[in-house]
């Protein structure tokens, strides 16, 4: 295959990726411990499993956040085991994260944080046009002007998802973004995730403890002592 049929049939290709981390004590811990999985293009994929179990690890690792001691990652065709510093820096600006604190910059409005990310850059497009088209899309057209402490907290992690596709990412890492949300809100954005999804064709990885987020997802990757130790697809536990 290709890099570039790779990157149309799959987001994401991990091959024995482990990483380990150091304890004070001297004792490892293998938060990924010989991952191997490939994740297709335009799908939302939940990552299940108990705390510690490596979920966090897996979203930074593919995030370009940190690197694993060994395998190989290849997101939408590229290999991002070995790029430098620089390089994962790059890499970094196509991507769209989504987290469990909204992170919000408190003193900017709606549009100002969903265009943050691109202000420093030379872009072809008029950035408060999109912002504005991106708040349309999460149903936030008539909270442009708001400051976040005036939003609920769904209305937050909405401004952020907008936030994260600004730079028209193909993949969005999501940790815990229903965590701070009651049970009904929580559903509504991992709906709106999956409407983003059937638009766009973004391909989005969500780690997640809630059932109900994981049961909405098409796929749930249960992760336990950093393996995979199942994996579903929705049609059989839907
Ligand atoms: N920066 C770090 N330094 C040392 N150990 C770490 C670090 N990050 C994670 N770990 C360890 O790696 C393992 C996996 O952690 P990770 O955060 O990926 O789990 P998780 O599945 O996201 O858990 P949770 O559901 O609590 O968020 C845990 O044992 C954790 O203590
Ligand atoms: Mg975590």
């Amino acid at each position: 295959m290709t890099q570039s049929e790779h990157a149309r049939g799959l987001a994401i290709e991990a091959n024995s990726v482990t990483k380990t981390y150091w304890m004070d004590s001297g004792a490892a811990v293998k938060a990924l411990d010989d991952i191997t999985v490939e994740i297709a293009a335009s799908t939302v994929v939940a990552l299940m499993g108990p705390s510690g179990s490596g979920k966090s690890t897996f979203l930074q690792v593919a995030g370009g956040l940190t690197s694993p001691d060994s395998g190989t990652l290849i997101v939408g065709g590229q290999t991002i085991t070995g790029l430098s510093r620089r390089e994962l820096t790059e890499y970094r600006r196509h991507l769209g994260f989504v987290f469990q604190r909204f992170n919000l910059l408190p003193a900017l409005t709606a549009l100002d944080n969903v265009i943050a990310p691109v202000i420093p850059q030379r872009v072809a497009y008029d950035k408060v046009q999109r912002g504005r088209e991106l708040l349309a899309a999460v149903g936030l057209a008539d909270k442009a002007r708001q400051l976040p402490a005036r939003l609920s907290g769904g209305e937050q992690q909405r401004v952020a998802i907008a936030r994260a596709l600004i730079g028209d990412p193909r993949l969005i890492l999501a940790d815990e973004p229903t965590g701070n949300l009651d049970t009904a809100t929580g559903a509504t954005i991992i709906e709106l995730l999956c409407s983003l999804r059937d638009t766009t064709g973004v391909t989005i990885v969500v780690g997640t403890h809630d059932p109900d987020t994981a049961r909405r997802c098409d796929r749930r990757l249960h992760l336990q002592d950093g393996k995979i130790s199942q994996d579903s697809p929705r049609s059989i536990n839907a």
